[in-house]
């Protein structure tokens, strides 16, 4: 799967991103290493704060379809944005969990139609991973 492949999963499951409060509707899809494209979108509530990426929603259904760390190969957002849609941290730290750090991290403008690559270290440098941990 080439990095317009799934750029193109990201902005198709735009489309159903539930954004009534904020508008900014992101689209995140996930190729895994079977070859498999799992997407997500964000979900907000009328509870502000309860808000979910997109990116997380794809990791918790690929999680559900049985992505396990080093899995991750390649991410794609899309959205509506004035320059390149840039994760939040949680969303990176998230990533990296899954991720080796080279993966590609696609990131795309719906609004001008560019998209910029980073890898997941570049996003994420010095990631607190599992083999920190005691
Ligand atoms: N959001 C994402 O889904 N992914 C990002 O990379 C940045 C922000 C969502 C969260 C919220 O629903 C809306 O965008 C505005 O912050």
């Amino acid at each position: 799967m080439d990095a317009t492949s799934l750029v193109a999963a990201a902005i198709a499951a735009r489309a159903h991103a539930y954004a009534p409060y904020s508008r900014f509707r992101v689209g995140a899809a996930l190729l895994l290493a079977d070859g498999r494209v799992v997407t997500g979108v964000n979900v907000e509530n009328a509870s502000y704060g309860l808000a979910v990426c997109a990116e997380r929603n794809a990791v918790a259904a690929a999680v559900l379809a049985g992505l396990k760390p080093g899995d991750l190969r390649a991410v794609a957002v899309a959205a509506d944005s004035d320059g390149p849609v840039s994760p939040c941290g949680a969303c990176r730290q998230v990533l990296a969990e899954f991720a080796p750090p080279g993966a590609p991290v696609h990131l795309h403008n719906v609004r001008d139609g560019s998209t910029v690559e980073h890898s997941i270290a570049e996003l994420l440098p010095h990631a607190f991973l599992r083999d920190r941990l005691p």
